[in-house]
């Protein structure tokens, strides 16, 4: 028999491998399609039973990036609640009843195996990982707002126990094939080298499939299944409102009352796919799942790749980014006024590999790939050039200038500046149309957004190469005209402005902080400021407001920053800090309509923005509000949310 996105391999010792490879795509998702044709695959196997079967990849981008998302995008936009059911109770079945075949099975798995495509692996008897940077295990459906509907929430618990699918079924984060073999995901780790034999190894001894041990069995299986589901509730409850985000909670009943199983729950339960698929939050993080996947895609087809970056300034910006794009495996040159102002640069960098690397030899290659660089040399042979010294505009000025004479002429100059008008950096430059904005946000590591500046004399194309250098390096590229504050600071000003002012009328921190958490914000306004740093809120502040801002500028944040009390960096802010986290009194009642007294300047500001166009398109505005200043994702950003209120 033949398939379109399967090509059958049998060996001498008849293993039947199933090289998975979906037509027309680079990446491997799981599709009507692609199921119907594992349908008849079993058909076929059931029919002719081999000596064992090995699903791997036949694409180097991963074992099975998951789901179809466009398929749930698609029916999300035509609210086909049923369609989208039926499909997920296909997979479902589908993926039972190879769980149960007579015949051994095992996934071998290289490269992202996520979601669908990860319980598709744990419906195999047996899962081998391969021990490559690129390899990585989870179950991201609760970031779409729905849950692991084709087995995930019944195989994943049996697996490795109920504690450690939780922390990973609801928050979505991924492990290794080193983590997953400690947890028990995986049957064995190996290197790329000896993957094949691996597999085939496994399946030639048939060894019994390993069970939970007692403590863990009593927590998933046993007694104590209650309070592991109260626990993992009140875990949930921290960071996460139902009212908001509704598939914690309901990954955690599907598990408690049905274990797992997507037929059992009535359509009207919370717990049941129907009643998150009709939810607001599912359709909108759907949506937002494909705006990432749109500013990524700004980058396609752009033929510009940096082997060699050139970072200039080593503070807390400029250290950071230069840490990141070495991680993300190109060489980077660190340069400032001496080599004592680089060295904390390169710890954070060596802090940071530690806990992201894990493995000596990985992190040895990317602190290899960071150069400490105080003479500036690195700046001759660079791809690319990023300036992230003080915000002055004439040491700026001095820096390009200098550069420009030494840099290639194919390099791209780029400045990270928060508030200079590109237009006035780039008068140093013989060749203004050279000078690119791209800025990131504190801290680098997490933050997912980077903001590319075009200036009036910008060119097209040096813009267009930045956008490929940021997704080059695994950021979310969005395009900005350089207006104050661009983007994600012009709307985040006029919120943390009104902010400041409300608690000069004496509201108190914390309940300001928590009427922006009741709107789904991810931290309050005022915590927020301590985070940023007030001196930095301040700064912002007159960017976007301007000599009106000067003049009324809030009292209390005045005060703090004549006492030199600028947030969590110095101690104390409008909160105390201990230990990184903020010593937080409790929270009045939230009075009516403050929580719109502060998101509605943000909103104003956006359709401003949008209306100057320091953005082109209100999608990408949206996810860049999402991915920049943690806009209430699951309202699918201010713009979706405005229509969402109109409609
Ligand atoms: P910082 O004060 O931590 O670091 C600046 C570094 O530049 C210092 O190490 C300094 O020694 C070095 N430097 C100054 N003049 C130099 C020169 N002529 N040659 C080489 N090195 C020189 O500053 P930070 O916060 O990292 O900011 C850097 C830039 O990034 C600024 O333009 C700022 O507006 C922007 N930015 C800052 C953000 C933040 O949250 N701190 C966020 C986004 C952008």
């Amino acid at each position: 028999m033949t398939y379109e996105n399967f090509k059958l391999r049998t060996d001498e010792q008849g293993i039947v491998w199933v090289g998975i490879d979906v037509a027309g795509s680079n990446v491997n998702t799981m599709g009507t399609p692609v199921l119907a044709e594992l349908a008849r695959l079993l058909d076929e196997f059931d029919a002719q039973p081999p000596k064992g079967v090995v699903f791997h990849s036949l694409k180097s981008s991963g074992f099975i990036a998951g789901a179809n998302i466009q398929e749930f995008e698609a029916i999300g936009k035509t609210n086909d609640v049923a369609a989208a059911t039926k499909l997920i109770l296909t997979g479902y079945d589908l993926y039972d009843r190879l769980a149960v075949v007579k015949y051994p099975t095992l996934a071998l798995i290289k490269g992202f195996c996520m979601g669908g495509g990860l319980e598709l692996a744990m419906a195999c008897r047996y899962r081998v990982a391969v021990d490559d940077p690129g390899t990585r295990m989870g179950l991201p459906e609760v970031m779409l707002g729905i849950l692991p509907a084709w087995g995930g929430v019944k195989r994943l618990p049996q697996l490795v126990g109920a504690p450690a699918a939780f922390d990973l079924m609801l928050s979505g984060k991924t492990v290794d094939a080193k983590k997953a073999k400690k947890l028990g995901l995986a049957d064995e780790a190996v290197p790329p080298r000896i993957m094949w034999n691996t597999a085939s190894g496994v399946l030639a001894a048939s060894p019994t499939p390993r069970t939970l041990p007692f403590a863990q069995n009593l927590m998933t299986n046993g007694f104590l299944r209650g309070y592991v589901a109260s626990q993992a509730k009140k875990q949930v409850a921290k960071r996460a409102r139902p009212e908001h985000y509704p598939a914690p909670y309901a990954i955690i009943d599907l598990w408690q009352k049905y274990n797992g199983d997507v037929h059992k729950p009535a359509a009207t339960e919370s717990c049941s796919m129907q009643s998150l698929l009709s939810h607001s939050t599912a359709k909108n993080l759907i949506r937002v799942f494909g705006l990432r996947e749109k500013l990524k895609a700004q980058a396609k087809g752009i033929d510009f790749k940096a082997k060699h970056v050139h970072v200039i300034g080593a503070g807390v910006m400029g250290g950071d980014i230069a840490a990141w794009c070495a991680l993300r495996g190109i060489t980077v040159t660190l340069q400032d006024l001496d080599a004592a102002r680089i060295a904390p640069a390169i710890k954070r960098a060596a802090d940071m590999y530690r806990k992201r690397l894990r493995d000596e030899r990985r992190i040895r290659d990317a602190m290899d790939r960071l150069q400490p660089d105080v003479t500036g040399d690195g700046a001759k042979k660079a791809d690319v050039i990023i300036e992230a010294i003080v915000e002055n505009l004439g040491v700026k000025q001095k820096v390009f200038a200098e550069l420009e004479a030494k840099a290639r002429p194919d390099a791209i100059l780029a400045t990270n500046t928060s508030s200079i008008p590109l237009e006035q950096i780039a008068t140093a430059l013989a060749n203004p149309a050279r000078l690119v904005g791209v800025h990131f946000f504190n801290p680098v590591a997490q933050m997912m957004l980077v903001e590319i500046i075009s200036g009036a004399q910008t060119n097209p194309d040096v813009a267009r190469n930045a956008t490929a250098f940021v997704d080059q390096i695994d950021k979310l590229p969005l395009a900005c005209k350089s207006a104050p504050g661009f983007w994600v600071n012009r709307i985040l000003a006029p919120y943390l402005t009104e902010a400041m002012r409300c608690l000069d009328e004496g509201i108190t921190p914390e309940t300001l902080d928590e009427a922006a958490l009741a709107f789904g914000m991810p931290m309050g306004p005022v915590e927020l400021a301590d985070v940023v740093g007030l001196d930095v809120c301040a700064a912002v502040g007159q960017v976007v407001g301007g000599e009106e801002a000067l003049r009324n500028a809030p009292k209390k944040l005045a005060a703090k920053l004549e006492a030199k009390e600028l947030g969590k960096k110095t101690g104390k802010g409008f909160y105390t800090w201990v230990s990184g986290k903020p010593q937080k009194g409790s929270a009045s009642a939230v009075p009516a309509g403050l929580t719109e007294r502060l998101i509605t300047p943000m909103l104003n500001e956006a359709n401003k923005a949008l209306a100057e166009g320091v953005v082109t398109d209100s999608d990408l505005a949206d996810a860049g509000a999402i991915f920049g200043c943690g806009f209430a994702p699951f309202t699918g950003g201010p713009f979706n949310y405005q229509r969402s209120k109109s409609a």
